[in-house]
């Protein structure tokens, strides 16, 4: 071998090795405690958004078109990983999204939810409870680093071993879901309104332009979140059946659904 090609193979090696994607940092999962929101104006302010977050239909009747909260997906006050927790997300924003094809605020972010998963109306940017729900979701990233993602960010990817059946959700729906969420899917409520087991379908859920209304993303919080308290105990093929069979019932539709993806990227599970 000439000399030259072996310096070729050298740098190629050094190449391929300086080539190689670097090992995504991840932060630990760790939501501050409660003890730690501070006393004064300032834990006023995060103790506010998270009563917001936790009451959503009840406090914010103007903005939830849905009888929805938050923490209807957003489980355990954004603490729960994998049922995209808040935790981190505040040093994970300004971020670009390919839905709207441009940089999302922090703001902007959580207006898609009122708009998509609480079939609702946006809130003013300067408004005491954007600001307050923004104080909470600060507190809880206050331990990780800026721009890191936590572990358990957003949910985890499973796929369907077969293709996902009507069939075989409606009898997982029947046998798993409808205690708490109702044969007709429409959940259970206090007298005053609060909600005891949110909707998954029909006038009070998430309207189909929410992520909740994509299979994959159903499929991966029923996966690890539902039933209720046992996570994990549907394989991923029932996970995948009764997530196509809850989102393709009847739900809101959304006006503006035909300006997503302006520049493409549309995902395959997106049903518009
Ligand atoms: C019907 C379920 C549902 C409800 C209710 C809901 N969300 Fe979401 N939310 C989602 C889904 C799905 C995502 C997308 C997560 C992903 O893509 O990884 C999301 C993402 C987010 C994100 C970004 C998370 C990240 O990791 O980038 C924020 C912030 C957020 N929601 C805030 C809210 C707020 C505030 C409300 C109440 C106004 C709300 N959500 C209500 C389902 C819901
Ligand atoms: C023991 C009662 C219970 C059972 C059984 C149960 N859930 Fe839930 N589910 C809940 C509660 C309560 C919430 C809201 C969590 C909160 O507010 O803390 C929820 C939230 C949800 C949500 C997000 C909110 C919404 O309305 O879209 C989906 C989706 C969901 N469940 C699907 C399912 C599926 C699918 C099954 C069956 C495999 C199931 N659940 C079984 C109690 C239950």
């Amino acid at each position: 071998m000439k000399m030259y090609h072996l310096l070729l193979l050298l740098w190629l090696g050094a190449g391929s090795a300086v080539a190689q994607p670097p090992a995504v940092e991840k932060a630990a999962f760790n939501p501050p405690d409660e003890s730690t929101i501070p006393a004064g104006p300032q834990g006023d302010a995060i103790r506010l958004g998270q009563k917001l977050l936790f009451q959503t239909s009840l406090l914010l009747k103007n903005n939830s078109g849905s009888a929805l909260n938050c923490t209807s997906c957003h489980l355990n006050g954004g603490r729960q990983p994998n049922a995209a927790p808040w935790v981190g997300i505040w040093g994970t924003f300004p971020e670009y999204r390919a839905r709207n094809a441009k940089i999302n605020s922090l703001q902007d972010r959580i207006n898609d939810c009122f708009e998509r998963s609480l079939n609702g109306k946006a809130l003013p940017y300067d408004s005491n409870e954007m600001l307050a729900i923004l104080a909470y979701m600060h507190w809880l990233s206050k331990d990780v680093p800026t721009g890191v993602d936590v572990e358990g960010r957003g949910f985890i990817r499973i796929t369907a071993p077969q293709p996902p059946d009507m069939e075989r959700g409606k009898k997982v729906y029947a046998d798993k879901c409808a205690i708490c969420h109702q044969p007709d899917g429409e959940g259970q409520y206090a007298p005053n309104g609060e909600v005891i087991f949110p909707a998954l379908w029909g006038d009070k859920s998430f309207n189909i332009a929410a992520g909740m209304a994509r299979l994959n993303t159903a499929a991966a919080f029923t996966k690890a979140n539902m039933p209720l308290g046992q996570g994990n105990t549907l394989t991923d093929q029932e996970a995948f059946d009764v997530a196509l069979y809850f989102t393709r019932q009847p739900r809101p539709d959304f006006a503006k659904k035909l300006q997503d993806w302006p520049k493409g990227g549309k995902p395959k599970d997106a049903r518009y």
